[in-house]
C-alpha cells in the first residue's frame, strides 16, 4: 500500500508521514530530500542540474546520503531550501527523481511525502492526503525548528509557496481524489490518528 501525503512547507508532512509510517510498520519515503540533496550538490560544486540529479547517489534512511557522504543536517539549511525549490522547476531533474522515487515504491508499504506524490509520482496511491495549514503557523512551527525568527522563515516560505505553486512542471496542487486536511490548531497526534483512521479504511 502507498499512502502519499503531499502540501506546502511546514503543513506537518514530515512529522505526520514518518509518524503515520511507524504506527502502521511502512516504510516513509522524504522525496524533499532527494530534492534538497540535489540543491546542496549545486550549491557546493555547481554544474549542469541535469547531470547533478542524474549522477548523485541518494540514499534515504535514518541519515541522508548523498554519493556516501551524510548530509542529513546540511540539507536542511534554508540556503538549501530555496535552492531545492529552485532546481525542482528543473523538468529533466524532477525526471530523474521521480524514477527514483516510482523505483522504491514499486515494492511494500510505503508513506512518501512531497509536493507531487499524489499527482504524478503515484497517482495511483490507495491514500492521498493534502495537508494544508494557515500560513503564520506554518511559519511559527519551522521557526521553532530552525531556531530563527518567524518573520523571516515567513518571507521565505512565501517565496517558496510561490514557486512551488506556480512552476510549470508538477506544481503544487491537491491530487484527484485527495482528502484535504487542515492541521491549523490540530496536534500531531490528531493528524496522525486520522490518516492513520483514514489508511484503515481504503485496507478494509
Ligand atoms: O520540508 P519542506 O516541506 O520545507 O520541504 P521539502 O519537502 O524538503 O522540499 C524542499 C523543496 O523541494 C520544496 O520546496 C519543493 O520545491 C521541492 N519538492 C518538490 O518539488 N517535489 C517533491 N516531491 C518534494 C519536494
Amino acid at each position: 500500500m502507498v499512502i502519499a501525503i503531499d502540501g506546502p512547507a511546514g503543513a506537518g508532512k514530515s512529522t505526520v508521514a514518518r509518524a503515520v509510517a511507524q504506527r502502521l510498520g511502512f516504510t516513509y519515503l522524504d522525496s524533499g530530500a532527494m530534492y534538497r540533496a540535489v540543491g546542496l550538490a549545486l550549491l557546493e560544486r555547481g554544474g549542469a542540474a541535469s547531470e547533478v540529479a542524474a549522477a548523485l547517489e541518494i540514499e534515504l534512511g535514518e541519515r541522508v546520503l548523498a554519493d556516501g557522504r551524510d548530509v542529513t543536517e546540511a540539507i536542511r539549511a534554508p540556503e538549501v531550501s530555496e535552492a531545492a525549490s529552485k532546481v525542482a522547476t528543473n523538468q529533466a531533474v524532477r525526471a530523474e527523481l521521480v524514477a527514483k522515487q516510482r523505483a522504491l515504491l514499486a515494492g511494500g508499504d510505503w508513506v512518501a511525502e512531497g509536493r507531487d506524490i499524489g499527482t504524478v509520482v503515484a497517482p495511483d496511491a490507495e491514500l492521498k492526503v493534502f495537508l494544508v495549514a494557515d500560513p503564520a503557523e506554518r511559519a511559527r512551527r519551522r521557526a521553532a525548528e530552525l531556531g530563527v525568527p518567524a518573520e523571516t522563515v515567513l518571507r521565505d516560505q512565501a517565496l517558496r509557496d510561490a514557486q512551488d505553486t506556480s512552476r510549470e512542471h508538477s506544481p503544487l496542487r491537491p491530487a484527484a481524489g485527495s482528502v484535504e486536511l487542515d492541521t491549523t490548531g490540530l496536534t500531531i497526534d490528531q493528524v496522525v490518528d486520522r490518516v492513520v483512521d483514514l489508511a484503515a479504511a481504503r485496507r478494509a
